[in-house]
């Protein structure tokens, strides 16, 4: 909550988390975004930006804190064993997969930073399109392998998508990759549950957990040569110059207004969706020591919100009379 108090781009997602969605009633009732956006990068060399957005086909559920309590009381991995059992079944869960674009063109003609990870893109300006359904049909034989040894990482990318200058996905990109290579192993990346189908020809050569299927036939391991690989004359898909507006770099986002898009999804959740996030701030900031923490909490609530803010403060008895009007957005 330190954190959040201080951090106030995180307003829009403590919302997004804190009402009943924020915990889903199985896997097969999870939301996915790639909250990020990334490149997708055509044969002609064109750019596009584009977020990802999965929808479950079994709707968009959660779980209140009453049920979590009555649920999650009683068996910790439910979650985990109604996946199983669906698919086990052949009640295979599905997932209709959406992307939104972005021209490059356009990166500053919002208030706020498309490339900024802790903003939504609008759907009103940004419309859902339909590209693809995603069907889990299949659980891991070995769990081990299949599941434990996996590495998930948007540092890997398939030719065509590249990552967009947003610097959280910047961060990510070199972390993922170090963590997986002391997580998983050296060459966790020729495991099978990690490589790819089609026959891959580099010059990444031995070391622990090299799988001879990946190991070049020739000890020359260098290009240009005579022996050895040489490089594929096929067009190859170069870096894209960035486009004009974007930045990359440990930069303070510009245009961060932190305020408006929380206030505009709390005015948009029903009544009942209100009242379900102002019972578990409510539930959550009560346990929370520090009161400066509780009143920079309450304080970026106000300012997306000033009923949720005034509800909240009152709810958890803090006066923040003496500190309304000086808020700056
Ligand atoms: C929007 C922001 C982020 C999201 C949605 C996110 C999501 C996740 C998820 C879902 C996992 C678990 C992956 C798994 O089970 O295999 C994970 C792991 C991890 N995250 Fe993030 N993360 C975010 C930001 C970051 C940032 C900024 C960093 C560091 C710069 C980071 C570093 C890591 C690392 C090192 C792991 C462990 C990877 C592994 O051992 O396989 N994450 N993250």
């Amino acid at each position: 909550m330190g954190f959040m108090a201080n951090s106030p781009e995180t307003t829009n997602m403590q919302l997004h988390l804190f009402n009943d969605e924020g915990i889903p009633r199985s896997y097969r009732h999870l939301r996915g975004s790639s909250v990020h956006a990334f490149k997708w990068i055509n044969a002609h060399g064109n750019t596009t930006y584009v977020k990802y957005r999965w929808v479950p086909k079994a709707g968009i559920e959660g779980l209140s804190p009453d049920e979590v309590k009555e649920i999650q009381g009683e068996e910790f991995n439910h979650a985990t064993r109604d996946l199983y059992e669906h698919i086990e079944n052949g009640d295979y869960p599905e997932w209709d997969l959406f992307i939104q674009r972005l021209d490059p063109a356009d990166l500053d003609s919002f208030y706020f930073d498309p490339l900024d990870a802790t903003k939504d893109w609008p759907e009103k300006d940004f419309p859902y399109e339909h590209v693809g359904t995603m069907i889990l049909n299949k659980n891991p034989e070995n769990v081990f392998s299949e599941t434990e040894q996996v590495g998930f990482n948007p540092g890997v990318l398939v030719p065509g998508i590249q990552a967009s200058e947003d610097k959280m996905l910047q961060g990510r990109i070199f972390s993922y990759s170090d963590t997986q290579r002391y997580r998983i192993g050296a060459n966790y990346l020729q495991l099978p549950i990690n490589c790819p189908f089609a026959q891959t020809n580099n010059n990444t050569q031995d070391g622990v957990m090299a799988n001879p299927k990946f190991q070049p036939t020739s000890s020359v391991n260098y290009e240009p040569s005579e022996e050895g690989l040489q490089e594929s004359d096929e067009e190859l898909e170069f870096d894209q110059p960035l486009p004009d507006n974007a930045v990359a770099g440990r930069n303070k986002t510009e245009k961060a207004d932190d305020f408006r898009q929380p206030g505009e999804l709390y005015r948009d959740f029903d009544e009942e969706k209100q009242k379900q996030i102002i019972r578990t701030l409510t539930d959550e900031w009560s346990q929370v020591k520090n009161e400066q923490v509780v009143l920079k909490l309450i304080c970026n609530m106000y300012r997306a919100d000033e009923q949720l803010g005034k509800t909240l403060a009152d709810n958890l008895n803090v006066d923040i009379t003496p500190y309304v009007g000086q808020e700056t957005r």
